[in-house]
């Protein structure tokens, strides 16, 4: 009898992961973003899930089970609003205005995404599903469409957990050791730092209080009017996935909610184009593989800057393969360029030596799962963090753009090619990288499965979403054990005085009968 509840309990739990219906929404126009979110909607269509994915991207292969759907009014909105500016230009931005961008960014890019045209089809078809999964960015609007669909409302974030994101699951934001992601600061912070991270995160609070939620409120109610309040929404939060890794990122106190993914986009080797395959081959002195991402396009380099790299290059005996978007007069001849290049494949062969990077998060976990050390020239958002992390661990340098020269570009490829320390170091994170239970895809597969199957696993949330903020710091408790305290020595004090009274004046009795 137990025997045969057991395979029947298996048996549903198959056929209910078999079945299962699911939506992604995945609005934020970087192919990063699209990448975390792809692989996991293709990982979930493989295990026969019946998958609608949106994003601002087009499909351009068929896989079975997942219906791709474009974004196209995002996708032109999004090139209309970052066409004008070079991402180059916000390197020189600071945490007080990088901090109430990235609100806005959310605020507009929910706007966007719930005035497209194909969520709009979406959200008034018929269709039902069993869970909805949306990027959280500061887009906390978008969790009405999971209310919509009366489904679990499960959330990605491309970058770690950090005190940007966690107040999502109220997972522990301690500001005395977790940066603001914006600040980069490491967790050992020096009473300097700890304050301006706890002003950062003040100001982040009350900007979202005062001015997101407040209009996030209105975005949600404009497109979805029977939707409850947005704190509400907030607090029926089902599953948190996260692009990181504890190894990677900062290990952290995480809610029972809150499920690590990074490294999910990671594919088998594949085998390289014929000319790469014979470029990297032939290269014995060693390849350095640059990429500066998907959003970051290296022709926009200011042309003094270009220049000083190509001089670092041309004296090296190492090739450079470079992800280069344009012709590039000049080149000495140890540099080859490609308007596009396989980087997890490059990465896997065994002659690339060093990853010059502009420190993102996916071109971090890649290089580290094959034990490539790396140069970061960070620009914005998590990049610096992400290089610092690499710095402490020893298999990174970083060279913040806009301290970039010539000369400690030299002198960091010299340290990294001279010094063997770094890409030893390296190789040591890729065994502690790749040691796990299962796939990442098999981990966040399992837990998406595990909260359909469970109602949207109300019980693992933390309770602190129910409580007040003074409650949540025990104010109210510290606050009235002072008063106790206090209290209690005024009554100690009365107590002493009255007795001290008393015996003094019997002394002064006893003096005046003597
Ligand atoms: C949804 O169902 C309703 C009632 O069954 C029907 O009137 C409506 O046309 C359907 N809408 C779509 C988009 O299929
Ligand atoms: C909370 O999520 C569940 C699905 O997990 C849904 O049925 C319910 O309506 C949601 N409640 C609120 C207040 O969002
Ligand atoms: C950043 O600002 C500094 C000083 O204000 C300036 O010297 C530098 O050129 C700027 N860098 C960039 C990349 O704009």
């Amino acid at each position: 009898m137990r025997s045969l509840t057991i395979v029947f309990n298996i048996l549903s739990i198959i056929t209910i992961g078999n079945a299962a219906k699911i939506l992604c929404v995945f609005p934020v126009s970087a192919h990063s973003h699209y990448t975390i979110g792809h692989s996991l909607a293709k990982g979930l269509a493989a295990r026969g899930h019946q998958v609608t994915f949106a994003a601002p991207f087009e499909e351009k292969e068929s896989i079975k089970n997942l219906k791709s759907v474009y974004l196209e009014d995002v996708k032109k909105q999004a090139e209309e609003r970052f066409s004008k500016s070079s991402i180059f230009d916000i390197a020189n931005v600071s945490a007080i205005v990088i901090i109430p961008f990235m609100s806005k960014m959310g605020l507009w890019f929910s706007e966007i995404t719930y005035a497209d045209k194909a969520i709009q089809t979406i959200l008034n078809s018929n269709e039902t599903y069993d869970a909805v999964i949306t990027e959280a960015f500061a887009t906390d609007a978008l969790q009405g469409i999971a209310y919509h669909f009366n489904a679990p409302s499960i959330l990605v974030t491309t970058i770690g957990p950090s005190t940007w994101t966690n107040y999502l699951t109220a997972s522990p934001s301690v500001y005395s050791y977790i940066s603001n992601p914006f600040l980069s600061f490491t967790q050992k912070m020096t009473f300097y730092q700890r304050i301006i991270n706890i002003l950062a995160a003040f100001l982040q609070t009350s900007f979202n209080s005062i001015y997101s939620f407040p209009q996030h409120e209105k975005i949600l109610h404009k497109y979805v009017p029977d939707a409850p309040n947005l704190y509400d929404l907030i607090k029926n939060t089902s599953l948190h996935l996260f692009n990181s890794d504890p190894v990677l990122h900062v290990p952290l106190p995480l809610a029972p909610n809150i499920v690590e993914i990074g490294g999910i986009h990671i594919e088998p080797p594949k085998k390289l184009p014929d000319d790469l395959q014979n470029f990297l081959d032939d290269s014995k002195e060693g390849v350095i593989y640059f990429s500066m991402g998907g959003n970051v396009k290296s022709k926009e380099f200011p042309q003094a800057t270009r220049d000083a790299i190509l001089r670092v290059f041309s004296k090296l005996k190492e090739k450079v393969l470079w992800k280069f978007e344009d012709d590039l007069p000049g080149k000495p001849k140890n540099v080859e360029i490609r308007k596009w290049l396989p980087q997890q494949d490059i990465l896997a062969h065994p002659n690339v030596k060093l990853f010059i990077t502009h420190g993102g998060l996916l071109g971090g976990i890649e290089s580290l799962l094959h034990g490539v050390p790396v140069v970061g020239i960070p620009i914005f958002g998590d990049q610096a963090l992400n290089m610092k992390n690499a710095v402490n661990r020893g298999y990174g340098i970083s060279i913040p753009y806009k301290e970039f020269t010539e000369e400690k570009f030299s002198s960091a490829l010299q340290e990294m090619l001279g010094n063997p320390s770094y890409s030893q170091k390296a190789k040591e994170m890729s065994i502690l990288l790749n040691d796990k239970q299962v796939k990442q895809i098999d981990k966040a597969a399992y837990w998406i499965e595990y909260v359909i199957r469970h109602k949207g696993a109300p019980h693992l949330r933390v309770a602190a979403h129910e409580l007040t903020w003074y409650q949540y710091y025990s104010l109210d408790v510290i606050l009235f054990l002072i008063l106790i305290k206090i209290v209690l020595i005024k009554v100690f004090w009365i107590v002493v005085k009255k007795l001290c009274n008393r015996l003094c004046s019997r002394k002064q009795n006893k003096q005046k009968q003597n």
